[in-house]
Formats: C-alpha cells, sequence, structure tokens
C-alpha cells in the first residue's frame, strides 16, 4: 500500500512526470496524496487528503518548481487520513523530506528517544522518525550520506523510501526493505518509484533492487550500496518493455469497465503463456509430495478453482490455502518435499510473500503465476508464469483473475499429459476447447451487458446479497460475492449451493435476491433443488445459465443467458456476469468502483 515516487533531472522541471507517474500509483492508495521539490535551497512541500487529480488542481502540484522531488500516494496504517498525516514527512528544521511506503515496526521506540532530544513531531505517522532520525544523527556530526545510512541501519519492518534533502540537493536517495522498489535510469535523468509500471512513460531501463538495498542517485550516476555490510552492490539495469497503452481509459468511464471488457483480447494471451515454463513447472508439482496452491482475495478464489482443474485434469492434490493462514495452518508439514505454488497478481501480496518465506525456509520449492514483471514474488520463485493480462488499474481484480483461470487450466492440461492422464488426443481437444474460451467471453460481454445493467437498477436497493455455485462455480460464487460487496459495500454472502441449506438458509425472506451459478454440468440436477428450497422461501432468484435452459428459466425470476460452452470451462466465462453485475451496482449506488474505501490494489501491510 502507498505508491512513492522520485525524480532527478538534468535540466528541467519533474512536478508534471512526478504527478504523471503518482497517478500511475494511485491503485496502491488513494487517501491523500503529496509532492515534495526542491528550488534555490527551498525545499517545497505541498499535500493534503484527497485523490492526486484533486489535489493537483487545489495545490497545483505540477506548477511546483526544482529538478528534483519526491512524491506520495497514501493508504493510511499509522494516523487517520488527514494534511498532516500526508506524506512527504520532515525533520524540525524542515530540511529533509521523506516518503515511505511500508510500516516501521520500531517507530515508537525510536519516537520517544527522539522526543526526549527535543525533536517536535507535526504527524502521527510511523514515517516522520525517519526525517527526524536523519536530523539527529547530522547533528552529532555524521555528513548527510552517512546520516541516511546510519539511520535506515536502526529501522525495523517493511519500507520502500524516497528522500531527497537541502543537505545535498543534488541527491536522490532509494531505500528497500520488504516494499518494492524500482531504478529507473535515462538520458533525462534518474528516477526511483515503487512499480515499473509507473516509470514506463519515462524510461525502459531499470534495477529492480533487492531487501537491504540502497541507492545513492545523481544526474551523472548511481550507486547501489548493502546496507548491512555497507558494501557496494553491482547491478546493471535491465530493458524491460512495458506497454503504456493500457494504463488509459481509452473512453471507458472507469478502469474496471474497460478491464472487464479488455479481456477477450487478454485471455488471448495468458492461455498462450509459454508451454517451457509450464512443463518445468508442472514437472516440479509432479515431483512433489505435497502440493499447497496459495493467494489472498481474488487470487485464493483462483487457488481454490486451480486446485480443482488439477484434481480433475492432472490427478493432483493440490491443497487450497488462504496465504495469511498458510504458516498456521499447514506450516508444521512443510519440507523440503513441498511445493508451493502461489499466485498474485502484484506479486508483492505481504500475506504471500511471508508464506513463501516460510516455506523457502523450510526448503520448500516455490512456484508462482503473477501479472507483474520484477516483483518480488518473480524473484523468489524457482519457476513462475508471467500470465500477460496487461497491467490493472482497477481495485477490484476483473481480467486478472480470467488471466490467472487460463494460466491453471494450461498448467492443468500440460501436468495431466506429463502425468500420463491425458492422452495427446484428449490435450489437442482440450486446447481446441480453452482457445475457444476468449470468443465465448467475447459474446457473453456483448449479450449479457445490457441484461445485467438492468438488473443491477433493479436490485441496487437490497439489504445483501446471496450467491451460490456448486462444484467449479463455487469459487465463481465466492468471486462474484468478493466484487459486489468490495466496490458496492453491499453486505454480501456466498456459499456452496448445497451447503446453503446448512445455515445461510435461514437469512432467505421475501425478496431477497439469491444468485444461481448454473451451467449445464453435472451440478446442474442438485442446483435446481437449491433453487426450489429457496424459491419456496420467498427469495428472489437470479441465474446464470444456459441460454436453452428452459427449465432453469421458468424456476428463475431473472435469468441472465450464456453460450454454450464446455462446462470444463464454464468459470471463465461464468464470472463475467457477475464482475459487470457489481460493476453496474456499484455505479447506480454512486460509488466508484475503481477506488473502493478503505482499499488499495497492493496489500502490502500484514
Ligand atoms: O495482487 P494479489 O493478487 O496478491 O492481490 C490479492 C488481493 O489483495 C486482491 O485479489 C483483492 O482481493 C482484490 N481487491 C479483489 O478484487
Amino acid at each position: 500500500m502507498c505508491g512513492i515516487i522520485g525524480i532527478l533531472y538534468k535540466g528541467r522541471h519533474v512536478a508534471k512526470d512526478l504527478v504523471r507517474g503518482l497517478k500511475l500509483l494511485e491503485y496502491r492508495g488513494y487517501d491523500s496524496a503529496g509532492v515534495a521539490t526542491i528550488n534555490r535551497d527551498e525545499l517545497l512541500i505541498e499535500k493534503d487528503k484527497g485523490r492526486i487529480d484533486v489535489l493537483n488542481s487545489k495545490l497545483g502540484f505540477e506548477d511546483m518548481p526544482g529538478r528534483i522531488g519526491v512524491a506520495h500516494t497514501r493508504w493510511a496504517t499509522h494516523g487517520a487520513p488527514d494534511k498532516i498525516n500526508a506524506h512527504p514527512h520532515t525533520d524540525c528544521d524542515g530540511k529533509i523530506a521523506v516518503v515511505h511506503n511500508g510500516i516501521i515496526d520500531n517507530f515508537n521506540e525510536i519516537k520517544d528517544e527522539l522526543i526526549r532530544k527535543g525533536h517536535i513531531f507535526k504527524s502521527l505517522t510511523d514515517t516522520e522518525v525517519i526525517p527526524h532520525l536523519i536530523e539527529e544523527y547530522i547533528k552529532n556530526g555524521y555528513s548527510y550520506r552517512d546520516a541516511v545510512i546510519e539511520a535506515v541501519s536502526r529501522l525495523e519492518g517493511a519500507y520502500a523510501l524516497g528522500i531527497i534533502s537541502l543537505y545535498d540537493p543534488n541527491l536522490m536517495i532509494g531505500v528497500k526493505q520488504l516494499s518494492p522498489l524500482v531504478v529507473g535510469l535515462s538520458e533525462d535523468g534518474v528516477f526511483i518509484a515503487s512499480d515499473i509500471n509507473s516509470l514506463s512513460p519515462f524510461t525502459k531501463n531499470v534495477i529492480v533492487l533487492d531487501d537491504g538495498e540502497m541507492v545513492f542517485l545523481r544526474t551523472d550516476g548511481y550507486e547501489i550500496m548493502r546496507i548491512s555490510n555497507r558494501q557496494r552492490v553491482d547491478k546493471k539495469p535491465l530493458t524491460i518493455e512495458i506497454g503504456t497503452q493500457f494504463a488509459d481509459k481509452e473512453g471507458y468511464v472507469h478502469y474496471m469497465l474497460k478491464e472487464i471488457f479488455e479481456q477477450p483480447v487478454v485471455l488471448n494471451y495468458s492461455i498462450r503463456v509459454q508451454e517451457h515454463y509450464l512443463n518445468l513447472m508442472a514437472e516440479l508439482l509432479d515431483r512433489s509430495k505435497e502440493i499447497f496452491i496459495i493467494g489472498a482475495g481474488t487470487s485464493y478464489h483462483a487457488a481454490l478453482l486451480g486446485s480443482m482443474i488439477l484434481s480433475r485434469i492432472a490427478r493432483l492434490t493440490a491443497i487450497p490455502v488462504i496465504a495469511s493462514e498458510f504458516v498456521s495452518q499447514y506450516g508444521d508439514v512443510v519440507n523440503v518435499e513441498s511445493s508451493v505454488l502461489a499466485i498474485s497478481q502484484s506479486g508483492e501480496t505481504i500475506d504471500v510473500l511471508k508464506a513463501i518465506e516460510f516455506a523457502k525456509s523450510r526448503a520448500a520449492t516455490i512456484l508462482g503465476i503473477t501479472n507483474t514483471l520484477a516483483s518480488t514474488l518473480t524473484r523468489v520463485c524457482r519457476v513462475y508464469i508471467h500470465q500477460q493480462s496487461l497491467p490493472e488499474i482497477g481495485v477490484a481484480a476483473t481480467k486478472t483473475f480470467t488471466g490467472q483461470l487460463a494460466v491453471l487450466y494450461r498448467l492443468a492440461m500440460v501436468a495431466g499429459k506429463r502425468r500420463g492422464k491425458l492422452s495427446q488426443r484428449e490435450m489437442d481437444e482440450m486446447k481446441v476447447e480453452i482457445a475457444k474460451i476468449p470468443g465465448v467471453v467475447e459474446a457473453v460481454l456483448r449479450n449479457v451487458d445490457p441484461i445485467v445493467k438492468k438488473l443491477a437498477k433493479k436490485y441496487s436497493k437490497t439489504k445483501y446479497f446471496i450467491f451460490l455455485g456448486r462444484g467449479l462455480n463455487y469459487p465463481i460464487a465466492l468471486e462474484g460475492r468478493l466484487k459486489m460487496l468490495e466496490i458496492t459495500y453491499i453486505p454480501s454472502l456466498a456459499y456452496p449451493a448445497g451447503e446453503s441449506k446448512h445455515g445461510p438458509i435461514s437469512l432467505v425472506e421475501e425478496g431477497v435476491p439469491v444468485i444461481f451459478v448454473a451451467p449445464p454440468d453435472e451440478t446442474r440436477r442438485f442446483i435446481i433443488g437449491n433453487m426450489e428450497e429457496m424459491k419456496a422461501r420467498g427469495a428472489k432468484l437470479i441465474t446464470i445459465g444456459y441460454s436453452d435452459d428452459s427449465e432453469l428459466k421458468e424456476l428463475s425470476d431473472e435469468y441472465i443467458p450464456m453460450p454454450m460452452v464446455n462446462t470444463l470451462f464454464s468459470p471463465i466465462p461464468y464470472v463475467i456476469p457477475l464482475q459487470l453485475f457489481a460493476y453496474y451496482t456499484a455505479t447506480v449506488l454512486g460509488r466508484d468502483p475503481d477506488k473502493p474505501r478503505n482499499l488499495a490494489k497492493s496489500v502490502t501491510v500484514l
């Protein structure tokens, strides 16, 4: 959470580009924002509560002069989202500005010590201890550079920092520990940022910092140092191609809607990920004694479905686990013969990284599926697959979910073939079927969009929703529920349809909308029974089912007709109406689906 960016240019002002990059980081948090620049021996700071665009118009971020600057977009951890707690933070003399993503665990102890020494704190943040601590070392005779090194050596926790100072106005310092930080280099100048995407308008040449490293950047070069031993680290920039075209709304009102409609295109990329890496991963899975498949939020739903697909197609047992629960639930049995397949769109979710760190310490094999090249996940995995869904800006995961599923299907197919559970003919047939899915998704988007839009209007005033599905579509019910509640704030439940009578049915009364995900597969006849049970108690049945299924249609109050699809792959098209339903309900209610309250795209705090 929180996004940071810093720029030092040779010959022009940085503020416009800081704001441009910051906007690409807004997915990481958006409750407040701020910019610091240095101009003519003066440290200028503008910050407040609110969104970047609004603050830019109000405070004139882009007009701030200076060739060096840092900027921040915040997801509050310590201290309410307000002007005082917004970053950048400064020392008592206003000579050092710091932006920070992460949490300083030992800030209370440092703060008490600094207060005893006379430092005056303005905010409630953990971050503010950093400029004061640097100031304190300078008071004690350290050079500015050494003071920064001493100060960061004392910090415990997770931190990516951007630091500029009047003590050396031509130097920008970046520090990385657990939170991500990349360095960018171009003809015009040097950059630091929380992700590569935010640097894509400025440069393709990047260096990904590792934990425990700091970087000193000047317009004529850079030096990377390992903090623990103060030794220089030799790292050369990589050239990373990231298109900026997908970072634009392209005429859509919201990123979320654009990303939902992008699915037919990007699914084609995910289905065609390189077979070589799928094979490597399948080989490692096949060798493992036990397999865990972990993720958080939407990525956990992909993990759950992935586990079912691996079982069904490859006859492999993979235990799906919520990442934050992994160590307490299964830590004791993880060993050198275990594999952990981590699914994370961002590759930076701290719950996932912590689970992996633990598994690695037990010598388990770490595998990953991610949408973010050069993310921390990619660097700790033995094999990872880049799902190629292109950047996703909306906080609600949509195209990256279906992309994860596409990769998991392909992985299960390759593993099934390797293990002799699929013949070449069966594999070829499955390849033909999965290749049809982007076209099916396109048809679904075309046909159901107007229907779902109307339903959203009709049901937006409901007190709560219930989502039910069975088998492969139970994770889809969970995902429909998560989309609905995270962007509309309407309380929602999801259960396996068969489980609904073991408790949730007591919530059903006249008019409660119950959404059934009901493709024409082996679960259909049981689903019909569950629908009858709900209907008998007054529920409004909203069903997603095959367009020609007259029995289901008759039973339902509302029907979302789906094209015929190979039922093994039905979860991908069947989630589309649920994404649209959540999206339109949010817009009817006047919520911002791209930036739901209290959330951030990348959750980097425990
Ligand atoms: O980047 P990750 O896939 O690891 O993110 C995991 C969750 O934070 C994420 O899926 C979250 O639940 C989304 N807001 C869901 O729409």
